[in-house]
């Protein structure tokens, strides 16, 4: 079924045309004034210069035309020449009816279909999570779910940091701890033990107190580099060491992603690539692209029209040792080899703009990526605290994901149980899940670029811009249906008629924006349009649900049409929570 806006103004453009005007004059937009009108079309305005006529005359040529139109039931010429348009309910009725029974909602299919690579989470293996990954996690997994909802393939990747210094930490401060453990014999030829010799929490705090000392103590910073290097470069007991830390880490990320509903389809990181780099880098210096400079070898990637200065993007230190660029440089050329994508998006910390600006022109400039692919580089804002800078602990330290994710259950868990009656066991599961909607719709409603401030209180709340409200909604409209089919209904083949009063008209037109919004969240890779959408219909829906009796409606078929838009809200809001990656419990 095609956009509203784009039928409306297909018949705008017929009643300009039978007019005598230009049809490309009817484009129909929303009303800027919701008081007068629901949509409005400024063309008679545009045209009046052409046609030597005032604005309002074409208006009125025009409005005369729309007489007894299906479309709308009122278009109304006002001074100075605005089109003041309202929807026919039958022809609204038509278009929720398309939605109710079409594929998705109604929602075409995009005109291209893309292979989309999607480079999100980005956590380092050894570190625990903090509170700085929730956003990589939960912006790029609802971007994964739209675009794969609107028909594009998409492959989500981790894309691990489990190659450089921080695995080298942790090496040297158990090597500290325990320097008798067979993995630093360097005369051992035997098989290594195939239990890690640490678990995730003495991981964790292995690399705190070895990062730490590194900061401090420039010759043990220097022994970490040097196991680093030995890891990389293929050191027996070095790397089964990585090998411990890469499994113990990977299996607690797991853990703590699949708490937010975050799932990857590829479990990759940096080290995957380390075979392709002597590779690369050949190809970097046969071809002419790469010089040393200062001992280090670079790529230049300054262009004439730069306003400000773009240093030359670095392929390996003086020392030879690869740096994060070079990853993701030699992840680019595999991405290209083993999945060829048109698209690759990095959802990442805005403050790495200037480096990605760098990787993608170097790939550009050196053809790592053909010209068709796109690289897209998504930046995040910073979650911040009520000071408005970085969110900490309440001792100001780094807070770690999980504590805050506690946190956030244990402040639902008592929201659920204020005026509930709940089983105690029920209040917790459902406790749980409504906590991960109010972390992720915190974070998601807002334009991912900029930075917002983590508010728990209002966060958790049942009313306002919030996730638990939303869910609220939807569990309200499942009692509402439940009790229908109790009472003998059933939720298949129930006709819409027209809507009855502006509550239920409202909610009808804030539902047909669904198949406008989809597709242009998918292509502005913005969450945030699919949260201002379903803020809207929710509250369309609660208005309505106030003003209008459903199961007391005495008319049979007024109250089955009335069940069916309930049915058709909550698959709609179903949908959308889906895409923003949380769901409902049955009751709350
Ligand atoms: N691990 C990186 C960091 O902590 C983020 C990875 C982002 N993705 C990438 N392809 N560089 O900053």
């Amino acid at each position: 079924m095609k956009k509203i806006l784009e039928q409306l103004s297909e018949e705008m453009g017929k009643a300009f045309e039978a007019a005598g005007y230009d049809g490309a004059l009817g484009k129909v937009t929303m009303s800027n004034r919701p008081d007068l009108c629901e949509y409005q079309c400024n063309g008679a305005m545009a045209g009046a210069k052409r046609y030597k006529k005032a604005p309002i005359a074409i208006a009125g040529d025009v409005a005369g035309q729309l007489r007894g139109s299906a479309v709308f039931c009122q278009a109304e010429a006002v001074a100075p020449g605005f089109l003041n348009l309202k929807l026919s309910e039958e022809y609204l009725l038509q278009m929720v009816k398309a939605m109710a029974s079409e594929p998705k909602f109604g929602m075409e299919p995009p005109e291209r279909h893309k292979k989309i690579i999607i480079d999100y989470g980005g956590a380092n293996v050894a570190k625990p999570l903090h509170v700085g990954h929730i956003r990589p996690a939960v912006i790029g997994e609802s971007i994964k779910r739209i675009c794969r909802y609107v028909g594009h393939e998409v492959i989500g990747d981790a894309h691990l940091g489990d190659w450089g210094l921080q695995m080298g930490l942790v090496i040297t401060g158990l090597q500290d701890i325990q320097p008798d453990l067979v993995y630093f014999d360097e005369s051992y030829q035997g098989e290594y033990p195939k239990e890690a010799p640490f678990t995730i929490s003495q991981l964790a705090e292995l690399y705190t107190a070895a990062s730490a000392k590194s900061k401090e103590d420039p010759a043990y910073k220097a022994r970490a580099m040097e196991a680093t290097f030995k890891f990389q470069n293929g050191v027996r007991g070095y790397r089964a060491l990585w090998q411990h830390i890469m499994d113990v880490s990977v299996e607690d990320l797991k853990k703590n992603y699949a708490s937010l509903n975050v799932e990857f389809d590829l479990w990759k990181g940096e080290s995957d690539v380390r075979d392709l780099i002597p590779e690369m880098v050949d190809y970097m210096k046969t071809n002419g692209y790469a010089y040393i400079s200062e001992g280090a070898l670079v790529v230049d990637v300054k262009e004439e029209t730069d306003t400000k200065e773009i240093p030359p993007c670095m392929i390996l230190k003086s020392d030879g040792a690869a740096l994060y660029n070079t990853t993701d440089l030699a992840t680019i050329l595999e991405r290209m080899r083993l999945y060829h994508p048109d698209e690759i998006i990095y959802v990442v910390d805005k403050r790495q703009e200037l480096y990605f600006e760098q990787v993608f022109r170097c790939a550009r400039k050196t053809k790592l990526v053909e010209p068709e692919t796109e690289l897209r580089f998504l930046g995040f804002g910073t979650m911040n605290g009520a000071d408005g800078k970085p969110f900490k602990t309440r001792d100001g330290g780094v807070m770690r994901l999980e504590a805050l994710i506690r946190e956030t259950r244990e402040e639902m868990y008592k929201k659920i149980r204020e005026g509930r009656e709940m089983p105690e066991e029920e209040a917790r599961s459902v406790a749980d899940q409504v906590a991960v909607s109010a972390l992720k719709y915190g974070d998601l409603s807002n334009q991912a670029s900029k930075d917002y401030v983590f508010d728990i209180d209002r966060f958790t709340s049942f009313e306002g811009d919030t996730g638990p409200y939303i869910l609220y909604t939807i569990v309200r409209i499942k009692s509402i249906l439940g009790r229908f089919e109790e009472q003998g209904g059933s939720l298949e083949d129930l006709a819409f008629l027209p809507a009855c009063g502006e509550a239920e008209k409202a909610l009808e037109m804030a539902l047909v924006q669904f198949n406008t919004m989809i597709p242009t969240a998918a292509e502005e890779a913005a969450p945030h349009k699919v949260c201002a959408y379903i803020y809207d219909l929710a509250n369309a829906f609660n208005h309505f649900y106030h003003e209008t009796r459903i199961l007391g409606e005495e008319d049979e078929g007024r109250r089955n049409s009335l069940v069916a838009l309930l049915k058709l809200t909550k698959d709609v809001l179903e949908t959308c929570v889906g895409l923003l990656g949380f769901e409902a419990p049955d009751r709350m």
